[in-house]
């Protein structure tokens, strides 16, 4: 019998980030501010409320060291962290196969760097999927204009039947989300896929042969959730006013990986209030100190 591997992660926080220029001429996309802390926090945060501890960021040659610098060894949220270059953005799943060795048949999942996920009992959602040994699961999301995006399409059963990137005449609003779970054939699955027309390893392509072998899950996400992806002004935007206007309303955090650290018992109170210490003059800090002496509630809010 073989004994099944911790899920694994991978954060993806390459590409030039185009759709974000001049602020991106000279900075990565996912170093931008949402709101009071760098756009990978939130994907981060999501990944660590999966139950993943083991997460590699994959980035360019160039921005990868200032990931290195912002994150560290992970220890701090008591997980770890590995880094590795994409030389250039020849496509989402590639990702699988750059990092095939580390993965090293383990399941493993994917977010994208500028994908945030707000939702309650979102750790629930995600630990269920992490722990899933047979076949993926993607997320879909209701949105106005799905042909930005891949698209899922359902038979009247519920049933998934289709995934179409970028469909000039999508047949359904369902997009697919940054945000996938795998099992431990991944990187096999990648290796046999060949560039698109637009010259990528397309992640839908992926799902297609999970799809294809009837072991793709899709698992729509309400109205009460919210999806964002931060790639462009307007939506970097609305990001960032989504996130302040919960955390000043609530006096709860959104995309901290130190809170869920604390909450998922990563580490302890002692080690949050010295990672909150370095950080005492800005409200995220105080927030953090205020979560370590028992102060605020135990809604765990990615
Ligand atoms: O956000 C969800 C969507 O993400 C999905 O619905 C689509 O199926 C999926 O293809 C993707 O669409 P995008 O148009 O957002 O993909 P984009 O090429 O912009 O890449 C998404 C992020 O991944 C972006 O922040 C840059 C990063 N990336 C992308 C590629 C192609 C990399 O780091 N390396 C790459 O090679």
């Amino acid at each position: 019998m073989t004994i099944s591997q911790p899920m694994k992660g991978i954060l993806l926080a390459g590409g030039s980030g185009t759709r974000l220029h001049p602020m991106t001429l000279a900075s990565s996309k996912q170093m931008l501010p949402v709101y009071d802390k760098p756009m990978i926090y939130y994907p981060l945060s999501t990944l660590m409320l999966a139950g993943i501890r083991d997460i590699m960021v994959i980035s360019t040659p160039l921005d990868l060291p200032q990931f290195q610098r912002l994150l560290g060894d992970g220890s701090q949220y008591g997980v770890s962290f590995s880094y590795r270059e994409q030389p250039s953005p020849d496509g989402i799943a590639q990702a699988f196969v750059i990092a095939e060795d580390w993965i090293n048949n383990a399941p493993c999942a994917l977010i994208l760097g500028d994908n945030l996920i707000f939702a309650d009992h979102l750790s629930q959602i995600l630990q269920k999927s992490a722990q899933q040994e047979h076949g993926a699961t993607v997320f879909a999301y209701q949105v106005r204009d799905p042909e930005r995006y891949g698209v899922v399409s359902f038979a009247p059963d519920g049933t998934a039947v289709d995934i179409v990137e970028k469909p000039p005449i999508p047949h359904s609003n369902w997009a697919v989300t940054g945000l996938y779970f795998y099992d431990a054939r991944v990187s096999e699955f990648a290796r046999r896929l060949r560039p698109s027309p637009r010259g990528e390893l397309e992640i839908t392509d992926l799902n297609k042969i999970y799809l294809q072998e009837h072991s793709l899950r899709v698992e729509p996400l309400g109205r009460g959730c919210a999806w964002l992806d931060a790639g462009m002004p307007d939506s970097l935007m609305q990001a960032g006013t989504f996130v302040q206007t919960i955390q000043s309303r609530q006096g709860m955090l959104v995309g901290s990986p130190a809170e869920v650290a604390f909450r998922m018992g990563y580490i302890n109170a002692q080690q949050l209030r010295h990672w909150a210490g370095r950080m005492i003059k800005t409200e995220l800090g105080r927030t953090l100190h205020a979560i370590a002496d028992g102060q605020q509630g135990l809604c765990i809010a990615p």
